[in-house]
């Protein structure tokens, strides 16, 4: 039996259905992402499972104790959140300690471990500190050290670095995940950022308006999205409409694509997904069709090309290799290999 199984877990307020239905299994050591736009149910589902939002509905399964009514002091989780606060008259040794001092731990090995663990967060000298006295991402790391501390079987965050600036946020995620495999501790992370999901988790929970969408690791949720709201929410994306002939799907041009293993009726119409990042810009003449550049954004690892062809209006990113890039409208081919497109599910095809 799985770690941790939330089964059908449902809550409204009223006629506001902010959850509906919600089944994930949890290993024990992975970390979780739940990646969603504002308002999709993130925080609820994190809240239900620390025991501070009684579901309408459905079960929450720890370790084969079933927890749903268990009160959130004694469900002994780690909990950092959206807006973690920290005790501002406690210095950081202190505000790590408080959940050891709870616990009853003798002095020394509380000692120990709040060493340990600022060790782990980088932030050694730091101890005698007080919260007004650190940085944004210090007071983050203290947050996520005093969740951490208890050693908790399940660690929940809800948006732990959102209040970073770009360059500490990306450093703290790597620093996060490599605290979390040390430490083997079962995660649950809430966040609205879509690398930070993609690049840190071993398994995505993607929702939108109180439902999941697709639950799948990084890799597989980017090239296999599930619907139009995935592809085009977890990365960049082309939609392209088309019209199944045998194993091709034939797109609006008459150019003829390879179905792959999609099952769709010979002639009813579906949707291809076709990343930016997959379309090849190369000289006039070549490749499948022509395009002429009609904008031009510089996104530093890479430049971001809007095209047009006779699909329509695309989005192609090239790797910035330090040459110069094309011109805005330059005239010139669009390329892309046979299996970069990606059909949509039939029933998340519809327009
Ligand atoms: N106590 C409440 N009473 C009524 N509606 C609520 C309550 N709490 C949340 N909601 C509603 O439930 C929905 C889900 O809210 P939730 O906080 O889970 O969203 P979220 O995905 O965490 O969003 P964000 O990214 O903005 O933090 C929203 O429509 C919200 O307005
Ligand atoms: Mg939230």
């Amino acid at each position: 039996m799985p770690f941790l199984v939330i089964d059908g877990l449902s809550k409204s307020y009223g006629d506001v259905h902010a959850l509906v239905d919600f089944h994930l299994s949890v290993e024990q050591g992975e970390l979780i992402s739940l990646l969603g736009p504002s308002g999709c149910g993130k925080t609820t589902t994190l809240q239900a499972l620390a025991g501070f939002v009684l579901p309408t509905r459905g079960r929450i399964v720890l370790n084969g104790r079933d927890i749903t009514q268990v009160p959130p002091e004694k469900r002994g989780l780690g909990i950092v959140f959206q807006s973690y606060a920290l005790f501002p008259h406690m210095t950081v040794a202190q505000n790590v300690a408080f959940g050891l001092e709870m616990r009853g731990l003798p002095r020394a090995e509380r000692d120990q471990r709040v060493a340990r663990m600022l060790d782990l967060v980088h932030l050694p000298d730091l101890a005698q500190r007080y919260p007004r006295e650190l940085s944004g991402g210090q007071r983050q790391r203290v947050a996520v050290a005093r969740a951490l501390v208890i050693e908790p079987p399940v660690l929940l965050l809800d948006e732990p670095l959102s209040n970073l600036d770009a360059q500490l946020r990306e450093a703290m995620q790597f620093e996060l995940r490599r605290i979390q495999r040390k430490l083997g501790t079962t995660t649950l992370m809430v966040t609205h950022d879509q690398a930070e999901a993609l690049s840190i988790s071993d398994r995505v929970v993607v929702m939108h308006a109180g439902r999941v969408q697709q639950i799948d690791a990084p890799h597989r949720l980017y090239e296999h999205p599930q619907s139009r709201f995935i592809s085009s929410f977890v990365g960049k994306t082309n939609l392209l409409r088309g019209r199944v002939r045998g194993r091709m799907v034939e797109l609006s041009t008459g150019l003829q694509l390879p179905l792959g293993p999609a099952a769709a009726a010979d002639g009813s119409e579906l949707t291809l997904c076709l990343r930016p990042e997959k379309l090849v810009l190369l000289p006039a003449g070549a490749g499948r069709l022509p395009a002429r550049v009609t904008e031009r954004f510089f996104l530093g690892s890479q430049w971001l090309y809007r095209v047009h062809c006779a699909l329509g209006d695309l989005e192609v990113a090239t790797a910035n290799d330090g040459r110069e890039p094309w011109p805005e409208q330059a005239e010139l081919g669009l390329g892309w290999s046979d299996d970069v497109a990606r059909v949509l599910p039939p029933e998340a095809s519809a327009p």
